[in-house]
C-alpha cells in the first residue's frame, strides 16, 4: 500500500462534514467519506466536492476493516453522530448505540488498522448549566441529556485508548454551528430540522408558518435564551487545523470552538429580518427541559495553540450564507 495519506471523514455528508470535508479539499488532502445516510446528502457532496461518498456505518466493523485495509487512511475526522437532543432524552438507547457503540467499534479497528489520529466532534452541551461565563475547556461538566452524555462517554474513551494505544485526539466542543459555505455550495439541511437559524430561514422562505420561542422569561436580557453562533466555515478550518496539529505530533487535547459572544433567540429572528426583509411570524412558548439560560464559550485555547482565526464572526454575515444557501436549497417564493 502507499504510504498513508487519506484522511476518512466519517458523517461526512452531513452539514459540518461536507464544509469539514470542503476545508480539508482545499488545503490539499485526499479524503474518504463514509456515511449511512441516516441524515446526510450524498449527491451534494458527490456533485459539489467530486469527491465519492462511501455509504455504510461506523458501527459495521467487518466493513471498516474493509475501507482501512483498502484505502490508505492516515488519520480520521469523526463527525457521525445523531444530533437531535429532544430525541435523545425519549430514546436514549439510540443515542448511546450510535453515537457511543458506534464510536468504540471506530476506535477499534483504527486500533487494529494502526491509525492512530483522529479529530472528534464534542458539544458544548457537555457542559451543562453554565457556573460562569465564557465558558473555558476546564468547566465542570454536568451535561442534561443523553445526547450530550454520549459525547462525554466518547471524551472519556478516546483518553483511555490514548493511554491505552496511543491513539491521539483532538476533541472539539462546538458551540451552535450556523451558516453556510460562503461561495453557497453547501449548508444545513437537517430532517427534521431543530436549530434555530435553519428555522427561522424556514419561516422566512415560508415554509414554516411561524418560529416558536421556547421560553421568554430567562434571567437575560430580553428573557430568551442566548447562544454563541459560529460559522461552519469557522469551525471547518479549526478542523484542518487540528488535523495538522495531529499529523505534526501533537498530543490529545480539547478545544472549544466558538465566538465567545452571545445573542439571543430575539435578536437572532431580528437579525433575520434584516437579512432576509421577509416577515417572520413568531410564536412564544413555555421553556423546554434542559435549555441553560446562557451558552457563550471560550475559545482563547483554540486560537493560541491552533492558530485559529474565525474568519466571519459577525451574527448578520452567517444569516446571510445562511440565507443565500436556504433560497437555492428551498427556492425563495413563499408559497
Ligand atoms: N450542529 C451543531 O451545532 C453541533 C454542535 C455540537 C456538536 N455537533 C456534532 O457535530 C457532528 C456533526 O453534526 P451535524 O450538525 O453536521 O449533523 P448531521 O446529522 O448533519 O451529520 C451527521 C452525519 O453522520 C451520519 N451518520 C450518523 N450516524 C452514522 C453512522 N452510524 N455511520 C455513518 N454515518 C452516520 C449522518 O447520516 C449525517 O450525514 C455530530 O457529531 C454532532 O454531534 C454538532
Amino acid at each position: 500500500m502507499p504510504e498513508k495519506s487519506m484522511i476518512l471523514v466519517t458523517g461526512g455528508a452531513g452539514y459540518i462534514g461536507s464544509h469539514a470535508a470542503l476545508a480539508l479539499q482545499q488545503a490539499g488532502y485526499d479524503l474518504l467519506v463514509l456515511d449511512n445516510l441516516s441524515n446526510g446528502h450524498q449527491e451534494l457532496v458527490e456533485q459539489e466536492l467530486q469527491v465519492k461518498v462511501v455509504v455504510g456505518d461506523i458501527s459495521d466493523r467487518p466493513f471498516l476493516d474493509h475501507l482501512f485495509s483498502t484505502y490508505p487512511i492516515a488519520a480520521v475526522m469523526h463527525f457521525a453522530a445523531y444530533i437531535a437532543v429532544g430525541e435523545s432524552v425519549t430514546d436514549p438507547g439510540k443515542y448511546y448505540r450510535n453515537n457511543v457503540a458506534g464510536t468504540l467499534t471506530l476506535l477499534e479497528a483504527m486500533v487494529a488498522a494502526s491509525v492512530k489520529q483522529l479529530v472528534f466532534s464534542s458539544t458544548c452541551a457537555l457542559y451543562g448549566t453554565p457556573k460562569f461565563v465564557p465558558i473555558t475547556e476546564d468547566h465542570p461538566q454536568e451535561p442534561m441529556s443523553p445526547y450530550a452524555t454520549s459525547k462525554q462517554m466518547v471524551e472519556r474513551m478516546l483518553a483511555d485508548f490514548d493511554a491505552a494505544y496511543g491513539v491521539k485526539s483532538v476533541r472539539f466542543r462546538y458551540f451552535n454551528a450556523a451558516g453556510a459555505d460562503p461561495d453557497g455550495r453547501l449548508g444545513e439541511d437537517h430532517a427534521p430540522e431543530t436549530h434555530l437559524i435553519p428555522l427561522v430561514l424556514l419561516a422566512a422562505l415560508g415554509k414554516l408558518e411561524s418560529i416558536a420561542i421556547f421560553g421568554t422569561d430567562y434571567p437575560t436580557p430580553d428573557g430568551t435564551c442566548v447562544r454563541d453562533y459560529i460559522h461552519v466555515a469557522d469551525l471547518a478550518q479549526a478542523h484542518v487545523l487540528g488535523l495538522q496539529y495531529l499529523l505534526n505530533g501533537g498530543n490529545s487535547d480539547v478545544f472549544n470552538l466558538g465566538n465567545g459572544s452571545g445573542f439571543s433567540v430575539r435578536e437572532v429572528i431580528e437579525a433575520a429580518r434584516r437579512v432576509t426583509q421577509r416577515e417572520i411570524q413568531v410564536v412564544e412558548r413555555h421553556r423546554r427541559p434542559g435549555d441553560p439560560p446562557t451558552l457563550v464559550g471560550s475559545s482563547d485555547k483554540a486560537r493560541s495553540v491552533l492558530e485559529w482565526q474565525p474568519q466571519y464572526a459577525d451574527l448578520d454575515t452567517i444569516l446571510t450564507h445562511a440565507w443565500q444557501w436556504h433560497q437555492k436549497r428551498h427556492g425563495s417564493d413563499r408559497p
